[in-house]
């Protein structure tokens, strides 16, 4: 029998389907697609060949020639006669091409081998084009990490139906909550000219299995939908059509009246209902596949349905209706609450507001509507539990919301590894009536699933090489939950990185302490990642979260620390949970230590006991952790120092100075956290850390020339809450600038020692700063100038940062100076200097 194939590629074919992209655009091989070539030869054929013509088939065929062509390398040339096959099972059948054709559902795909007379073939076939680009992307991946295909039969399926991505992108370009620069949507209002790196980006999200991104912020929505945007955001559409990946709109439920002209926007005013159709048919027109709307009402200043004594259920079958004739759905965001709460009143909590809400509604949904909830009660801390919603809502689609970009957990400055964190989420057993209802099973029901909120820009999607670890297991993750996050590192360090076993090792370690290690210096025990919440949301401000009616409270206070949200004493909280799990919360003593103080209200001599807890206090518990924390940041930098030589150089020489900065900030979280609880316990550290610096020189207590003396706010973020700056009183001569300087006589033992300098690197400027001893320069790169752009506009630990020279000669009576040089808005601000141990420092 002939063979009918749309059409056959071997290689050069794909320098051709490839070539959009000119140098040096922003491309998904910058994330983990990079399919460096393999030592070995190929397990599979080199010639593929495709029966349709769709374009996701040829996005499937293009990817598939580029990826063997590439993993390939020098051997690339030798197609051989055998094939690899790409088909839809509609095509299969449709063409009697082969005696068997499987059952598989639309985003299923199989990968078999097969005979055609004397030749093999390797068919992947796709229950749609979309399970098919899946099928290719699942090949390429074990390929890429070394795996034997010879003989290989997979057979794959989504565990959820929703597997999408939300951006927070505004129209002006910037993107909340964003740390890796600017939109690669949108500029200057409008829809951008170049969305090249908009395709990339969705093929990088369907080489994940992620089939929708939601392309707009949840806070400002409303002008997406005016018809210029429309027009724009249907090339949006079109550049991520050929990935599978269906584009989604978050909307302001108040347009009709802001940008529609009505008079009001209630969800039951027929007039407000026909708005909302006619957008909708409007959307449609440009947009056949529109994959729906995300709404976030009633929330954080958002106008909503309680404007008009509606309810969300109201607001949310509004647009479902308009959406179902075109298959479209409506994501009505949980995270509902009032952010004035009285900070008085003891039952008052933030943490009620989702369940207390949504669940009287359950049953009360339009079938395409998806109730979507953040994972924990509050807002993506480092830890919370599990949001009780997910086993309140039995009727009801859901999605869990999870966040990619680390807003609460470093701001991508920070090694973070998230994977661990929502696998607890998915794994986390409701005990719905008393059997196991795993989370993960139930938003899996009923058309539901997983969204991650990206933030990805134009700086290298997410900034840091390592956070992109967290892009690639959400999509794995919600392609399916039972994976373990220590298999994904590998999967993704194996494709990023290399294969080398000791580099899968090491960056397999380093990505699965991350996260204990973050929460062990920010907020452990349950307290919540312990910033300032009314701002940047990124360094330490322990009281940030208190006195104010946002509810992120820890009430921590001289005897005791932690938020009763029992049910006989407390919030009630505890009581939202199934009987079984609400019964271990309300008592502390069965709550897990991991999360003790979310749940109650303890002394600091409390004795914690869960395994792992070591029996501790919980004020000794929190000094261990802070100091174990930092201690295993600096020990990533000496993970990562083993892999030179055996990486790329240039991700080397890029993730260094971050793993660097983010174990000087770890000491700044430490401190922070330490000196406060110390101050506000009174209670000593058992091991004599806690307010003891040997070594440490306080900027406040040297001889000072031109700096001046000031309090840090808050004064946990400075060591002893002073510091000095450096600020220019009199107008200068054009060109120059004033220096202060800071100097101390050294009285410790002669040695070799590193020299650490904590000073504050404000945005606006850049500060120059050199360090002598006896007016020479104390080593290789004394000199060094604070240019990064850090959060907070003063001296705060959102912008303390540590510089430390290594190896510095010192003998008693040495004079070490610091010499500072302010930059516009930079006063070039020090805490202290500290002389430590040659090599102790994590720099
Ligand atoms: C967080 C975040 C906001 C965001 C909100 C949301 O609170 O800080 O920027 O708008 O979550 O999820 O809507």
């Amino acid at each position: 029998m002939r063979r009918k194939i749309a059409f056959s590629l071997v290689f050069g074919i794909a320098t051709v389907l490839a070539g959009g992209l000119c140098a040096g655009a922003q491309r998904a091989d910058q994330a983990w697609l990079k399919y460096r070539p393999l030592s070995k030869r190929l397990s599979v054929p080199m010639r593929v060949e495709v029966m349709g013509q769709r374009r996701i088939e040829r996005s499937a065929a293009s990817e598939l020639v580029r990826g063997l062509r590439s993993l390939a390398g020098e051997s690339s040339s030798d197609a051989g006669p055998d094939s690899i096959v790409l088909a839809t099972v509609e095509e299969l059948t449709r063409e009697k091409r082969k005696s068997i054709v499987p059952t598989l559902e639309p985003d299923e795909f199989q990968i078999s081998w097969s005979r055609d007379q004397s030749l093999r073939e390797l068919d992947i076939v796709g229950g749609s084009d979309r399970g098919l680009l899946y099928g290719v992307f699942a090949l390429l991946r074990h390929l890429a990490e070394g795996a034997d295909m010879s003989r290989a039969v997979l057979r794959e399926r989504p565990a959820m139906a929703i597997r999408w991505v939300d951006q927070w992108d505004n129209a002006d370009g910037s993107v909340e909550r964003g740390y890796a620069g600017s939109s690669i949507f949108f500029e200057g209002g409008k829809v951008r000219d170049d969305l090249r790196p908009v395709a990339e980006y969705a093929r990088l999200l369907a080489s994940v299995g992620i089939n929708g991104c939601n392309v707009n912020n949840v806070n400002n929505a409303a002008p997406f939908l005016n018809s210029e945007m429309i027009r724009g955001l249907a090339l949006v559409a079109d550049a991520m059509r050929p990935w599978g990946v269906r584009l989604a709109m978050s909307v302001d439920v108040a347009s009709p009246q802001k940008i529609g002209g009505l008079a009001t926007y209630d969800p039951l005013d027929p007039a407000v209902k026909a708005w909302w159709n006619a957008k909708v048919n409007e959307i449609y027109a440009l947009i056949p596949d529109f994959a729906g709307f995300t709404v976030k009402a009633d929330s954080e200043g958002q106008p909503g349905p309680a404007s008009y004594g509606r309810t969300p259920a109201d607001a949310a079958n509004t647009l479902a209706i308009a959406l179902a004739p075109h298959g479209g759905v409506v994501l009505y965001r949980a995270f509902v609450y009032n952010h004035h709460l009285d900070w008085n009143d003891p039952k008052a909590d933030r943490a009620r507001a989702a369940y207390d809400i949504f669940h009287p509604l359950d049953g009360k949904f339009a079938q395409n509507v998806i109730v979507q909830t953040k994972e924990g009660p509050i807002d993506f801390q480092v830890r919370e539990p599990v949001s009780p919603l997910f086993g309140g809502l039995t009727q009801t689609s859901q999605a869990m919301e999870v966040q990619i970009t680390q807003e609460y957990t470093g701001q991508q400055r920070h090694v973070v590894y998230l994977a661990p964190l929502w696998k607890q989420v998915l794994d986390f057993d409701m005990r719905v009536e008393g059997s196991t209802t795993l989370v993960r099973n139930l938003i899996a029901r009923k058309g539901g699933g997983m969204v991650g909120v990206s933030g990805v820009g134009r700086d290298a999607w997410l900034g840091s090489p390592l956070a992109m670890a967290n892009l690639y297991a959400f999509g794995r993750l919600a392609w399916d939950p039972n994976l373990a996050p220590e298999e994904i590192a590998r999967e993704w360090t194996g494709q990023t990185i290399g294969n080398d076993p000791d580099v899968v090792r090491t960056v397999g370690k380093m990505l699965m302490q991350s996260w204990p290690a973050y929460e062990d210096y920010t907020g452990p025990l349950g307290l919540q990642t312990l910033t300032d919440i009314t701002g940047s949301h990124y360094g330490p401000g322990i009281e940030g979260s208190e006195n104010n009616g946002w509810g992120q409270w820890h009430r921590a206070d001289h005897e005791g620390v932690g938020m009763d949200r029992s049910v006989a004493t407390g919030t009630g909280y505890a009581g939202q949970y199934p009987p079984e799990v609400a019964k271990e919360y309300e008592s502390a003593a069965t709550t897990p230590d991991a999360l003790l103080l979310f749940f109650h209200h303890v002394p600091y001599t409390y004795k914690l006991d869960s395994p792992g807890f070591g029996g501790k206090t919980v004020i000794q518990y929190l000094y261990d952790s802070h100091y174990r924390g930092a201690a295993q940041a600096a020990e990533f930098v000496r993970d990562w120092e083993t892999l030179k030589g055996k990486i790329d150089p240039a991700l080397y020489d890029n993730v260094l100075p971050r793993l660097e900065y983010q174990a000087g900030h770890a000491i700044v979280w430490r401190d922070a956290v330490v000196q406060y609880f110390l101050k506000l316990s009174g209670i000593p550290d058992a091991q004599g850390r806690a307010g003891k610096y040997p070594g440490r020189m306080e900027a406040e207590d040297a001889r000072l020339d031109g700096y001046q003396v000031v309090d840090v706010m808050p004064w946990e973020d400075a060591s002893r809450g002073k510091a000095v700056r450096c600020d220019q009183k009199e107008p200068l001569q054009e060109g120059k600038q004033r220096s202060c300087s800071a100097e101390w006589m050294y009285e410790g033992a002669a040695g070799r020692f590193d020299v650490a300098v904590q000073y504050f690197d404000l945005q606006g400027g850049a500060a120059k700063f050199a360090l002598t001893v006896n007016g020479r320069a104390a080593g290789a790169n004394a000199s060094w100038v604070g240019d990064a752009m850090l959060p907070t506009r003063r001296l705060h630990g959102d912008n303390s940062t540590r510089h430390v020279v290594q190896g510095v000669a010192l003998k008693p009576g040495d004079v070490i100076r610091v010499e500072g040089t302010p930059d516009a808005n930079d006063p070039a601000a020090l805490d202290y200097v500290e002389v430590v141990p040659a090599g102790s420092d994590p720099h």
